[in-house]
Parts: structure tokens; sequence; C-alpha cells
């Protein structure tokens, strides 16, 4: 399949069959983020992995944006750790950018190998952070929900084909 293809095939997921993801597969998906580029490779991000039944029930107890995924990722930054230069340019902090690239590379070698994703930020990361216990430091940017798709009810929602045209995306300055 195409790069193209792929990212044509792609949609957000939000509910996912009973069917475990494979331990390669999960491997094979945090090597497309470990790999994955981050501002002067600063590497910034750490992903936390939530696959057990335990640490599953509590982040599902905080956010519905987990919701059946057997993977959740919680793609998180060190904020001591991102790149910020303050001598030459504006307050540009690569936290959130290092991020969404990591998470991307990831949701795209997940769709490539045939699983589905979602993509989620709808809920307060502090609270995540402080119910997860993390230090001060530690930000979490989003969720990455991986599974099977359901067969049923895992498919594109009606906001997935609702793109603007390439004219209205796109300008020639
Ligand atoms: C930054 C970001 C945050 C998102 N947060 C959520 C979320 O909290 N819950 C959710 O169900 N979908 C969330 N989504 C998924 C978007 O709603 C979805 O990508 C968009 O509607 C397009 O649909 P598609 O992914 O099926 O093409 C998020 C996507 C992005 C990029």
């Amino acid at each position: 399949m195409s790069f193209i293809e792929l990212a044509r095939n792609r949609f957000s997921c939000r509910s996912f069959s009973e069917q475990e993801v494979e331990p390669e597969k999960l491997l094979q998906i945090l090597e497309a983020g470990r790999i994955a580029p981050t501002a002067v490779n600063g590497q910034p991000v750490i992903i936390k992995v939530l696959q057990s039944p335990e640490a599953l029930k509590k982040i599902r107890g905080i956010t519905r944006m987990a919701y059946n995924a057997p993977v959740v990722l919680m793609v998180c930054y060190d904020e001591n750790k991102v790149y910020s230069p303050t001598t030459y340019m504006d307050d540009f902090k690569s936290g959130i950018m290092d991020s969404s690239i990591v998470a991307t590379s990831m949701m795209m070698q997940a769709t490539e190998l045939g699983l589905g994703t979602l993509w989620a930020r709808g809920f307060s990361a502090a609270h995540i952070e402080h119910e997860f216990g993390f230090p001060e430091n530690i930000k979490l940017a989003c969720l990455l929900d991986i599974g099977y798709a359901d067969p049923v009810n895992g498919v594109p929602s009606p906001r997935h084909d609702l793109r603007k045209p390439l004219n209205e995306f796109a300008e020639k300055l």
C-alpha cells in the first residue's frame, strides 16, 4: 500500500474488538515513534504503555477517551528536555510538536499493521498526570488508543469524510 493509500485508509476508531494486539506489532509501533524526528533530536518524548487490566481500568475510569482499546499509549514529554531557544526566537517550545510527530508516526505504523487507532485529547491532561503520579516535568500530550477495529461499530464517523478541498487547504503566496 502506498503512503497516500494508507493515509486515506486511516480513520478514528472508537470501538475495538477483543482481539489482543500482538507484542511484535506493538514493538514495531513503538519503534516507529522512537525513530521519529524531534527538534534538535532532543527526544523529550516518553511513551507510557497501558495494557494491563489495572492500567486500562484506571485510565478508563478517568476518561472515556480510552474507549475499549486493548492498548492505550500515553504520549508524554519531559518539559526539562524540550527544545526551547530563548535567544533568537519567540516563545516556541517543542514538546507538543515533538509528541505529535511521534504520535503520528505510531498512528500510521499501527494503521499499516491493520490496527485501528484513535488520537485523543478530550480530557484534562493535568488530572491524568496527577492520578498517575507523574513528576511535575512529565506532561501528557495525547492518548493514542490502539486495537483491532470492532467489525460492526469500529467504522469511520460521519466527520471523517468532511475534508476541505485542496484549494482551500493550500494556497500559493
Ligand atoms: C489533536 C486531536 C485531538 C483529538 N481528540 C479526540 C478526542 O478526545 N476524542 C475523540 O473521539 N476523537 C479525537 N480526535 C479525533 C478527531 O476527532 C478526528 O481525527 C477527526 O474528526 C477526523 O476524523 P478521522 O480521524 O476519522 O479522519 C482528535 C484528533 C486530534 C488530531
